[in-house]
């Protein structure tokens, strides 16, 4: 196939940036999206030129690190997929691929198509754990009964990836879904119960301080889930967020 990349170049940043073409050949159908990239690349050294910075780890839709808006999608046309999960079987010859970073002012551009989602971080660390004794008297996690609905609802909200593309996908760059999936991993656990409310509260606020939009409830988010996180999951936040609120 031959394409012709069009792609996000931006220094830093402080630092304009715009989107400079790239013609390829060469690039067979069973290549991932990110093997398309490296093939560039490789051609950019070759050349003298320096390389397109993306951000990228484990290859196979587990660490959410390659986050790229593909032609106005984030982790392209495919669903259910991470970029690095995408083929370019998926595109034709001739075609011209729009490559940028996701779009979120709560990810600052690092360089070229790599942001910074420290943000999703500080949330998680705003009450996405649970305190276990660990004196020595520990019990068994599996001595606890739990109903296999929300050990199954509980584990889907787990399978969150914290790659961005719901935030991406919103026009408000919304990071709700993120955030009430890492909500909802507890809420639905007896284990989550004894930080509940404050774990909610303080997630919420530290989403708002990141400076992440609000949910108009457009589910573009779920549609671009790399994972299929529900919405069914930002119901149950804004529940427990109210029950929370009204406790005091
Ligand atoms: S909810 Fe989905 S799209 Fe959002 S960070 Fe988690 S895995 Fe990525
Ligand atoms: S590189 Fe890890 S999910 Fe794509």
């Amino acid at each position: 196939m031959k394409l012709l990349l069009k792609i996000w170049r931006q220094k830093n940043n402080d630092s304009k940036g715009k989107l400079v073409e790239y013609p390829i050949s060469g690039i067979e159908g069973d290549m991932s999206f990110l093997e398309m990239l490296d093939v560039l690349n490789q051609e950019l050294i070759e050349k003298g030129e320096e390389p397109v910075v993306f951000d990228h780890d484990c290859r196979e839709g587990i660490c959410g690190s390659c986050s790229l808006q593909i032609n106005g999608e984030p982790h392209g046309p495919d669903r259910l997929i991470t970029t690095c999960q995408l083929h370019m079987r998926k595109f034709n010859d001739g075609d011209t691929i729009v490559i940028e970073p996701f779009r979120a002012t709560a990810f600052p551009v690092i360089k070229d198509l790599m942001i910074d989602r420290s943000a999703f971080d500080r949330i998680q660390q705003a009450g996405g754990y649970i305190s276990v004794n660990t004196s020595g008297n520990t019990v068994d996690a599996n001595a606890i009964p739990v109903e296999k609905d929300k050990a199954d609802a509980s584990f889907n909200a787990a399978t969150c990836i914290g790659c961005g593309a719901c935030v991406a996908a919103c026009k408000n760059a919304s990071a709700m879904l993120f955030t009430s999936a890492k909500v909802s991993q507890f809420a639905l656990l007896p284990q989550g119960q004894v930080e509940a409310a404050e774990r909610v509260q303080n997630m919420v606020r530290q989403m708002d301080l990141e400076g992440f939009g609000n949910c108009t409830n457009t589910g573009a988010c779920e549609v671009e889930c790399p994972k299929g996180i529900s919405l069914e999951n930002i119901a149950r936040m804004n529940r427990e967020y109210l029950t929370a609120s009204a406790r005091g």
